[in-house]
């Protein structure tokens, strides 16, 4: 087994970050309540603002349920990819394309869809959905990583999400929650690799931005 085939929590963070990649094809093979309440319990060590801990996890594994998850990313997920399917950039995004193809087609076979929502304790709509998202990222990031370690595929999505009344009507959530990521979890069919990304040169400059 390669070093990046890693499928414990002996994995070295470094391991972990640069090899946790959006597993998109995933095996339908169910995954055990107690690693899914581990990916929960990692996300929940995340900081928040002012440590308010406001965000609330869905974990869908009933066959109906994520059925509708799959819907409403079929619905609003379709029509944003189909001019990627049509016209790919290039081989590499191809592949992209026709991962988040099979993804839309298998979802609802996924054995746990986990939605991050935070909850506002007030009604939200429109773009204050999004205000405190800052404060859902760094749990999901901690799941992803998370699941990586223990060789679970999963990939952030957020399409089946666009129509926060939906995802609502969907989940029984309260009016004061919004919806704001959607992890499908399972075990992986593809290998994990490094992930691909620009140099570090191009995205940072010290001090002040120069080119
Ligand atoms: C905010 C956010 C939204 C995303 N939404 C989707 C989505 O709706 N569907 C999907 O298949 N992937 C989604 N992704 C996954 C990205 O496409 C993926 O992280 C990116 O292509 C890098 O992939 P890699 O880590 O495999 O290199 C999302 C990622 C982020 C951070």
């Amino acid at each position: 087994m390669s070093e990046l085939q890693v499928d414990s929590e002996s994995a070295s963070l470094e391991t972990v970050m640069y090899s946790s990649r959006a597993m998109r094809r995933l095996e339908p093979t169910a995954v055990s309540e107690s690693l899914l309440l581990k990916l929960i319990d990692a996300a929940n060590q995340a900081p928040s603002g002012s440590n308010a801990q406001q965000t609330r996890w869905i974990v869908v594994r009933d066959p109906d349920q994520k059925k509708k998850l799959a819907d409403l990313n079929r619905l609003h997920g379709a029509p944003y990819i189909q001019a990627e399917v049509d016209q790919p950039r290039d081989a590499k995004h191809k592949r992209l394309v026709d991962a988040v193809v099979w993804q839309m087609d298998h979802l609802h076979e996924a054995p746990a869809l986990i939605v991050a929502c935070y909850d506002y304790d007030e009604p939200v709509s429109g773009s204050a959905v999004y205000r405190k998202a800052g404060s859902v990222w760094p749990g999901i990031q901690n799941l992803l990583l998370m699941a990586r370690s223990l060789g679970l595929g999963a990939a952030p999505t957020t399409l089946a999400l666009r129509d926060q009344a939906m995802v609502r009507a969907a989940l029984d959530l309260p009016e004061t929650f919004a919806a704001l990521c959607m992890i499908p979890v399972g075990y992986p069919s593809g290998r994990f690799g490094p992930v691909t990304r620009k140099p570090v040169k191009t995205i940072m400059r010290f001090d002040r931005w120069s080119e």
